[in-house]
């Protein structure tokens, strides 16, 4: 009798010895199997790296995917962001029927997964894109996936993932900040686009419910705002918008190159880092908002914001200050208005109103826009002066010198 209780705990120091120093070289679990705290999983090119960490001073346990490859702890998906295991003791399972499961020694469930339909034989596998999906064991055709956590993203976008709505699913992946840097649970700062189909879409960044920094629509090459998501050397993008979905995705050119897009909670930004091997840093390679001018908003309606030496607002060609003291006080907020009234509903029979090309300015908030991928500029002219709250037209596709299709401004 003693001589087993020994050999039993011999057998339990060791594993624990294994499961402490050892990652393991699967990247997947199969149905009813777990793993511990302890324990984790690597992808098969060893690029990311899946199980139980802590972050900062804090002994809190939280399951998520982590870069392997670089020496800086870089979280990119956490899965019970506000309901850190307080112990050692967490579990991580796939259940025979298709559902993942976290939970802690007193079995209280912790965080859960369910799959889209029930599942005959599934597996957990982290891939080496970082996307931590449950298919069916015999079954990689991507469209059947039957849970995903690159749907489910955190602050992270990393490259391949899609960024945007599924109407098929009604999910919307957005990007939501932690709350600090200890703590992943979502702050208030969110990144993504809106949930409604009907619009020409474009990604905002949002404090609560308060709009801080828009993107610009899609003007097909970059975004009209954000000219720094133009396809360069490092980067392509894309930008699908079908009907069913509409989505942002970028992949990076060069594979030994570590780019990712985060959200900073503390700077109220999103920012793209890059790593940098020789310094064995993250270096910022972009932020959005990017300056003063970026911020939503800033210089009221009918007005342009000017960035110098100090930022400023200009009024439109043929429209005034609404408040001329506010103005002068740097305070731009109540925008501008039409030196004079439109002739619209058409009362003279002479005045004929027209409009005014701008160049090289963002495209103002499609929320308020209608648009008609089959319409032409000519035809989008006379639709817009037909309709007096229309103020303004544009095409949204700049290719080819500006493909005539177009978009109708309405306010
Ligand atoms: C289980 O543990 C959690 C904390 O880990 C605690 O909040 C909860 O009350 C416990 N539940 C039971 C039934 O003991
Ligand atoms: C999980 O999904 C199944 C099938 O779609 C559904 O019947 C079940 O209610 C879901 N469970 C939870 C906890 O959402
Ligand atoms: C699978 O089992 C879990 C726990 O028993 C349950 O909550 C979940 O709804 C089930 N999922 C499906 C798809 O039936
Ligand atoms: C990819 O990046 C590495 C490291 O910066 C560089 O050495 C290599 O030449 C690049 N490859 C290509 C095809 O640009
Ligand atoms: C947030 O942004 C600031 C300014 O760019 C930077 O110093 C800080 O390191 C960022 N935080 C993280 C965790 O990246
Ligand atoms: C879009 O424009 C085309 C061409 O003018 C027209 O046939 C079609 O009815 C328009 N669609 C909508 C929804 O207005
Ligand atoms: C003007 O356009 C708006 C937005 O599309 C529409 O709701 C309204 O009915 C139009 N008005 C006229 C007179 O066509």
């Amino acid at each position: 009798m003693a001589m087993f209780f020994s050999m039993m705990l011999i057998t339990v120091v060791i594993s624990l010895f294994l499961f402490q120093t050892v990652s393991s070289s699967i990247d997947f679990i199969g149905s009813s199997q777990s793993i511990k705290d302890g324990t984790t999983w690597v992808s098969k090119e060893e690029m990311f790296e899946f199980g139980f960490f802590s972050l900062g001073n804090s002994k809190n346990r939280y399951v998520g995917i982590w870069l392997k490859k670089i020496p800086v702890q870089t979280v990119v998906w956490v899965a019970n962001r506000c309901n850190p295991i307080n112990d050692s003791s967490g579990l991580f399972t796939v259940n025979p029927n298709g559902s993942l499961v976290l939970s802690s020694q007193n079995k209280s469930v912790v965080w859960f997964a369910n799959s889209s339909k029930l599942a005959k034989k599934p597996i957990a596998q982290l891939l080496d894109t970082g996307n931590l999906v449950l298919r069916e064991e015999g079954d990689i055709n991507t469209e059947n996936y039957l849970w995903q956590s690159f749907d489910y993203s955190s602050d992270t976008a990393l490259p391949w993932m899609k960024f945007g709505w599924d109407s098929r699913r009604g999910l919307n992946r957005r990007l939501t900040a932690w709350k600090n840097w200890d703590d992943p649970c979502p702050g208030d700062l969110s990144f993504g686009f809106p949930d409604e189909p009907d619009i020409y879409p474009e990604m905002y960044l949002m404090e609560g419910t308060t709009t801080y920094y828009r993107s610009g629509p899609w003007n097909g090459i970059s975004f009209s705002g954000s000219p720094d998501v133009r396809p360069n050397q490092l980067f392509d993008s894309h930008f699908v918008n079908d009907g069913d979905e509409f989505y942002y995705m970028y992949n990076i050119k060069n594979n030994s190159l570590i780019s990712i897009i985060v959200l900073n909670q503390t700077k109220s930004a999103c920012q793209r880092l890059l790593w940098m091997e020789g310094d064995r840093s993250w270096r910022l390679y972009v932020s959005a908002p990017k300056d003063d001018c970026d911020n939503y908003g800033r210089c009221g309606a009918n007005s342009n914001c000017i960035i110098g030496d100090a930022m400023g607002c200009e009024c439109l060609k043929g429209f005034k200050p609404k408040s001329p003291q506010k103005w002068d006080l740097r305070d731009w907020s109540e925008g501008c208005v039409r030196n004079n009234r439109l002739n619209c509903p058409k009362e003279k029979e002479k005045d004929e109103d027209g409009f005014l090309k701008l160049d090289g300015i963002k495209m103002p908030d499609t929320r308020d826009t209608w648009f008609n991928g089959s319409m032409n500029l000519k035809e989008f002219r006379v639709k817009c002066l037909d309709n007096c709250s229309c103020v303004a037209y544009s095409n949204h596709d700049i290719r080819e010198k500006g493909r005539a299709v177009g978009s109708g401004l309405v306010i």
